[in-house]
């Protein structure tokens, strides 16, 4: 559904145009307007404007007060110039509910499309095979699907590419012990993807210890490799096993955490296999990458060692084989020539920065990026454990992911038990996941993404604070009070005053959009939490201090406090949406 211009107009919008509309002589200059504590808003610009046209900021700022109506039936109620030449400016009651009310007729919550949007390919949620997910897999699934919904919303083109490690030398040890030992991976029927990785785990360590003990056995894994990477049918085919068994288990991991992986996004190291010969081929003839001790390396001025000598980025190694350098150049190739990318975003642990440092700065060289295509590494930091140290169980070993959530989602029930009333035991198992999995999700992307985070369970599923359960509260206790009124459809009332808590609450819903579009354009979902959480904050004083369905209200009083709770809902509930959480109707 297309968004309508006007609709989407904020009450700063329709400030901002009122002022360059007082003042011609500004043209195009920023009023430089942001919301204050004094007033409702603030507009700096004048500063800037004198000191362009060389004249005196108050006798400007002056101009525009004069210039304008003033009065509850306009937008602005009060308008007056303070200090150097800032301008003070409170907008009427009117204006914040006609301007709310025109939102809330749209489905978007008045949300512009992006008027130029491109196409971004976002490499995310990339587990390994064989290998058990950890929290930094998290971490990668749960930020890469919040920016891949708030891009699609923004009306970007979105590919999603799920770079997944199914490829390298452990493989000829995997393969070689399963063919000694064939029946390891076979199931009768069906298998849940906690048996799928525990069979793969159990292969991992009986081929591992058997490579470690056993010369004759790591010689026949060896040649194996080589098998692998000639592309030898019988090996390939047992190589897809193990993929294809990691993958009901990756699938398992996915739905737990509500988050939808499609099959044809699925496009592991292994799918640029074709490309890799021809990448450092490319690369050593236009002699972007030197042939350094047999190997073919890329130099770089500002990438040194310890004792200051050049750390390459290997793209072929000296005994011929190739590695993630490579791939990823590979993959540069095909995301920006045949999907037409022009922006390419890694949602991938701040520690793989030097890497991506060096590929993209390769590509450049190569001219595969050019001033036309951004490379972008969303980098995310290390997911800490209480005592500040990254996440280990206690036994010094990574902590697994389903266990933590399968934890998550155990609190997160006492949590729902504690509250429910006449819930059966299948409606507390279904919210205690929505809880629980919001509860961590929320707690991942509250904090900027690039910073470390510690994991506390208790606090996630806290119900006061910063916690994705205080707003999920929030909007379940709207739902039941508009419920409880039962109301056809919300009235605004715009000729109504408004108490300070109701103002409070309208000029923060008027920043929905405005917040969409920087934590879409900023790839910063952190941003659209912290405003989830004001909102329901605000509602929360809101609530205490004005009645909605009091007898002593007069009806429109009543109907447009309705209206406020309504749009508050609507607000939470897209932008929860827009993060990955659930927001049941009922907790
Ligand atoms: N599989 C890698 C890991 O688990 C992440 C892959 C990131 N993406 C990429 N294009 N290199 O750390």
């Amino acid at each position: 559904m297309a968004s309508v211009p006007s609709l989407a107009s904020t009450l700063h919008q329709r400030i901002a145009d009122a002022l360059s509309a007082a003042l011609p002589e500004a043209g195009a200059a920023d009023p430089l307007l942001r919301r204050s504590d004094r007033a409702d808003f603030q507009a700096n610009g004048m500063l800037a404007l004198a000191k362009k046209l060389k004249g005196n900021p108050r006798e400007l700022a002056a101009k525009v007060v004069e210039g304008l109506p003033v009065g509850e039936g306009e937008l602005m109620r009060e308008i007056e110039v303070s200090g150097p030449g800032f301008l003070n400016i409170s907008v009427s009651d009117r204006a914040i509910t006609e301007t709310l009310a025109a939102r809330a007729a749209d489905e978007r919550l008045g949300v512009p499309f992006k008027e130029h949007p491109g196409a971004t390919v976002i490499d995310w949620a990339q587990p390994n095979v064989a290998k058990e997910m950890h929290v930094g897999h998290l971490r990668n699934t749960v930020i890469g699907n919040s920016v891949v919904r708030l891009l699609e919303f923004t009306g970007e083109k979105v590919i999603s590419r799920h770079h997944i490690g199914d490829w390298g030398t452990q493989f000829g040890m995997l393969i070689q012990y399963l063919i000694e030992h064939p029946h390891e991976l076979d199931h009768k029927g069906g298998v849940s993807g906690e048996e799928a990785m525990s069979s793969l785990n159990r292969l991992y360590k009986a081929s591992r210890a058997l490579f470690d003990s056993d010369e004759e056995f790591k010689t026949r894994a060896r040649r194996r490799v080589v098998d692998l990477q000639a592309g030898d049918a019988e090996t390939i085919a047992l190589w897809q096993k193990f993929v294809d068994e990691s993958k009901i288990y990756f699938y398992s991991v996915f739905d737990k955490l509500d988050v939808e992986i499609r099959d044809e996004d699925i496009v592991g190291e292994s799918g640029y296999n074709d490309m890799l010969a021809e990448t450092c081929r490319m690369l050593e003839e236009s002699g972007v990458a030197v042939r350094s001790e047999g190997a073919l390396c890329v130099f770089f001025d500002d990438v040194k060692g310890p004792e200051g000598n050049p750390v390459p980025l290997i793209v072929q190694k000296s005994d011929g084989g190739f590695g993630y350098a490579a791939t990823d150049l590979s993959a540069i190739r095909d995301r920006v020539f045949n999907l037409k990318a022009d922006t390419l975003l890694y949602v991938v642990d701040t520690r793989q920065s030097l890497h991506f440092k060096m590929v993209f700065e390769t590509a450049r060289r190569a001219g595969w990026l050019t001033d036309d295509v951004k490379a972008v590494q969303l980098g995310f930091g290390t997911v800490l454990g209480k005592d500040g140290k990254p996440f280990k169980t206690r036994e010094g070993e990574t902590v697994r992911l389903v266990d933590l959530l399968d934890e998550a989602i155990e609190r997160a029930a006492a949590v729902v038990r504690e509250k429910a009333r006449d819930l059966t035991e299948e409606e507390i198992a279904d919210r205690a996941a929505q809880v629980g999995i919001g509860a961590v999700k929320y707690a991942d992307l509250s904090t900027s993404a690039a910073r470390d985070y510690k994991f506390d369970l208790d606090q996630m599923v806290s119900l006061n604070g910063d916690t994705s359960v205080y707003l999920q509260y929030a909007f379940a206790r709207i739902q039941s009070i508009l419920r409880k009124a039962g109301t056809a459809g919300p009235v605004a009332h715009p000729e109504l005053a408004l108490a300070p808590a109701e103002r409070a609450l309208g000029l923060h819903l008027d920043q929905f959009a405005a917040t969409v579009a920087e934590a879409a354009g900023e790839y910063a979902p952190h941003k659209l939490a912290g405003y989830l959480y004001q909102l329901a904050s605000l509602y929360t004083s809101f609530y205490d201090q004005c009645q909605v369905l009091s007898e002593e209200n007069p009806a429109e009083v009543v109907e447009n406090r309705l209206f406020l709770c309504d749009l508050t809902a609507r607000t939470l509930h897209r932008g929860m949406a827009l993060l990955g959480i659930r927001t049941p109707e009922r907790l």
